[in-house]
């Protein structure tokens, strides 16, 4: 399961990275705060902008031939860099990366597990509700370049709509979109227009993350609850990891034109994303 609570800000760790070697009230900060110590390492400022020029032309003399990166999964294109921002976010027993501490007592709730058809009706159309809104976000393209993100073969909306006719026909009585949903829903839609960079970090997280711990979810979900019926939100057309990687080059291209200053925008976002489908995940218990 994911980190259902908000966490403590990264936010300095992209913005002010120098901070971090300068101050020594920030080291205790990021030392009590949830921030792995290990990610806080990684967002040190680079070795040539604290040293003097003399150094400093050493330094870049040997690392000529291979430049070094600074951000963790850099070398790898964008998308690593965001996917390493999200697993640190996740628990070490939702994921084996994991770093976040269980400590609240509702998510010691969400490790008990106990999910119930409400609650799961519930979590499907406020999804539904969250992919209608990035589906149709891609569809209009305010930014031309969410053009790219249409008809990738990652889409859930009609998916879900087909589950949540089969529920009806099961008899059950399919709710309003909750708060969860609502907010969410509305909060993407803004970005968007405002905000590509936070908007892509959100439409990486929600596809991906559904394709990871959703899926694990939706498995155990079916095991107790729906007799191992597997719904079509958990079936994809084509092969997921060629889908996935398909959007990985997409996202990791689109990035290459982002500013050093855009790409730490986007990786700061990652929080807040979590933080809503955690709340939407939540329903279902
Ligand atoms: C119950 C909740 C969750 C569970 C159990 C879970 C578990 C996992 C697991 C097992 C992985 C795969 C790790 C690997 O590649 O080895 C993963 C990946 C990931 N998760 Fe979660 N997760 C949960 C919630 C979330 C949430 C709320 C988000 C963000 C909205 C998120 C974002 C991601 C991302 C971006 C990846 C990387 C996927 C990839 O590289 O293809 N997860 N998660």
């Amino acid at each position: 399961m994911a980190s259902l609570t908000p966490i403590s800000k990264t936010q300095f760790l992209f913005n002010k990275p120098h901070l971090k070697s300068s101050s020594p009230c920030l080291e205790t900060f990021f030392q009590s705060s949830l921030v792995s110590k290990r990610l806080s390492f990684q967002f040190k400022v680079p070795i040539s902008d604290r040293m003097p020029l003399k150094a400093a032309t050493v330094v870049s003399a040997t690392t000529a031939e291979k430049p070094k990166k600074r951000y963790p999964g850099e070398a790898k294109g964008f998308v690593e860099e965001m996917r390493f921002v999200a697993m640190k976010l996740h628990t070490r027993e939702q994921a084996k990366e994991g770093e976040k501490e269980v400590k609240e007592k509702e998510e010691e709730a969400v490790r008990k597990w106990e999910p119930t058809i409400d609650g799961y009706l519930k979590f499907l159309v406020d999804s539904k509700l969250v992919y209608d809104t990035l589906e149709g976000i891609v569809e209009k393209a305010v930014f031309p370049f969410y053009a790219e993100f249409r008809n990738t073969g990652l889409e859930r909306s009609e998916k879900l709509a087909k589950d949540l006719e089969w529920f009806k026909e099961q008899g059950y009585t399919i709710p309003e979109p909750s708060s969860p949903g609502v907010t969410y829903s509305q909060i993407l839609q803004e970005l968007s227009e405002k905000d590509p960079q936070a908007f892509i970090c959100h439409f990486y997280n929600i596809y991906f993350a559904h394709s990871a711990g959703g899926r694990m979810i939706g498995r155990k979900v079916a095991e107790q609850l729906l007799e191992k019926k597997e719904l079509e939100f958990y079936k994809w057309d084509g092969d997921l990891s060629q889908l996935l990687q398909n959007v990985r080059d997409k996202l990791n291209k689109v990035a290459e034109s982002w500013t050093r200053e855009e790409k730490n925008h986007c990786l700061e976002e990652t929080e807040k994303s979590f933080k809503h489908s955690g709340e939407i995940l939540r329903l279902i218990l």
